[in-house]
């Protein structure tokens, strides 16, 4: 009788645990994207269902003013702590700005590049719907800054499931300046060779700091190396534009408020490994003078233009795209992204996650609306 009964006690604890494995294998900020609809139908009800909220507002008060402040001490990593790519985001979680261990909702994101980083209203939308529709929870409404891309040694590497900020290709993507290649089993961690290489060109071209002058010779540097060295290099739309957005990023948002002329000034290179290797703002840190997007990011393509396009049958096999957005045509970025990116991530999708994919495409194109020319609003799902 004991023994059976403690048979079944463990049979329940067995039943319990496959069931919580289960649920844990998706934590309410992973993204859905690439499930099995059997798979998505067992997921979904198990997650808070939330109403995507309008985007909050811009800043009330969009001067520079000091950001590392009382408020918003840097602490070490917690267990559990996320941080991921983006070493901007990652400042913000290690000061507070996000909140500590790496998820937050859109609306968290948004509101913490405009008062962190001062990033433009517009700009700030568009990434973080770009970035929310890809790689976020559309049922939770959250979204990880990070998340770790499991290296499965299958050629091509299968499309990662695992959520947060690194779905490869989509918007993490190849030839960054301090994280490696996807190929390369990057875990997108700091990678200290290439910010050797990083202060190596701010030296040579910059005299110690990193400005456009840099941001353009060590752009075209990293496509090359990848070119060279990635058989799976991928540098279509949308990473296309990441790239060169994210070159201009550090002398945009890294550099003092206090210094004017900062595309020509640049970031020092004390400041650059506190943001880049520590997640942690300088001592006494204020930030950009007024609402910015990344200047200087044409200037930085036109130096050495590159066609959008990948490595199509291993090294050295470079190959443009034209079915690619690229910067003649911005309109397509937008219309490829809604069309093919998040439509391939999600061909059939039903009830709560169809609805919330709407909203969020609708909150989407109101912020390239506001950035860019007229280009026709695309509804691959519909309307509600
Ligand atoms: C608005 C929300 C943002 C999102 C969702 C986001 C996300 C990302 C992601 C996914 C990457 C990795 C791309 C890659 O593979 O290289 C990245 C890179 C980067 N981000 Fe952000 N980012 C945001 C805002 C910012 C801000 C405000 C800053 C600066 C203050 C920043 C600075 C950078 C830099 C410098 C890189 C390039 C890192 C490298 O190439 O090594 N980002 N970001
Ligand atoms: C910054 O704030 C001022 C005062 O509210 C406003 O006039 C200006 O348009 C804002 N700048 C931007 C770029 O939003
Ligand atoms: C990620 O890379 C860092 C060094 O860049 C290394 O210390 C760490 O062990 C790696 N983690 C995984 C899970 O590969
Ligand atoms: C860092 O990048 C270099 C150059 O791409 C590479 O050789 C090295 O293996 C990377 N290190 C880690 C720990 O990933
Ligand atoms: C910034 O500095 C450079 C080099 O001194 C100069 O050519 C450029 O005109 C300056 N730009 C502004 C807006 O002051
Ligand atoms: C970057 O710094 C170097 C060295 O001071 C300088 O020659 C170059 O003109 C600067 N670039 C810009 C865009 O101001
Ligand atoms: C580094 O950051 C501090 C604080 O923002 C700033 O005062 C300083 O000018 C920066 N250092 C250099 C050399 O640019
Ligand atoms: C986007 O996809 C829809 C549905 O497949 C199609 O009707 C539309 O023409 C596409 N838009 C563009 C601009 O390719």
């Amino acid at each position: 009788m004991i023994l059976n009964s403690s048979f079944l006690s463990l049979f329940a604890l067995v039943a319990l645990f496959t069931h919580l494995s289960s649920t844990l294998a998706f934590p309410s900020y992973n993204s859905l994207a690439g499930l099995s609809e059997r798979e998505i139908n067992e997921v979904v009800p198990q997650l808070p269902h939330v109403l995507p909220p309008s985007p909050p507002g811009p800043l009330e008060f969009n001067g520079t003013k000091l950001v590392n402040d009382r408020e918003h001490p840097w602490k070490p990593l917690r267990k559990g702590d996320i941080r991921g790519p983006c070493p901007g985001l990652n400042t913000l979680a290690s000061h507070g700005y996000l909140p500590r261990n790496g998820v937050a909702t859109p609306t968290q994101i948004i509101q913490a590049v405009q008062e962190g980083f001062n990033m433009d209203h517009a700009v700030a939308r568009g990434i973080v719907y770009t970035s929310h529709l890809v790689d976020g929870n559309l049922v939770t409404d959250l979204l990880s800054i990070g998340g770790k891309t499991k290296k499965t040694g299958q050629d091509p590497p299968p499309p990662a499931i695992v959520g947060g900020l690194n779905t490869h290709s989509v918007f993490e993507g190849d030839a960054s300046m301090t994280r490696g290649d996807y190929f390369f089993g990057d875990n997108h961690s700091f990678n200290q060779t290439l910010f050797d290489q990083f202060v190596d060109y701010s030296n040579r071209f910059g005299g110690g700091f990193y400005n456009l002058t840099v941001a353009a010779e060590l752009r075209h540097r990293r496509i090359e190396e990848s070119i060279a060295t990635n058989p799976q290099f991928d540098f279509t739309s949308p990473r296309f534009f990441g790239a060169y957005g994210e070159s201009t990023f550090p002398y945009t948002f890294f550099v003092d408020g206090r210094i004017t002329n900062r595309t020509h000034a640049g970031l020092d290179m004390i400041n650059a490994t506190l943001f880049f290797r520590d997640s942690k703002f300088p001592y006494d840190f204020w930030r950009p003078p007024a609402p910015t997007a990344g200047t200087g990011l044409l200037e930085i393509f036109s130096a050495y233009p590159t066609a959008a396009g990948r490595n199509i049958d291993g090294v050295n096999t470079f190959t443009p795209d034209p079915t690619s957005a690229d910067f003649s045509n911005i309109c397509l970025l937008y219309t490829n992204f809604v069309n093919r990116t998040v439509k391939g991530l999600y061909p059939d999708p039903k009830g709560v996650l169809r609805r919330n994919l709407i909203i969020n495409l609708g909150y989407l194109y109101d912020a390239f609306q506001a950035g860019a020319t007229n280009c026709p609003e695309q509804f691959p799902y519909g309307t509600l």
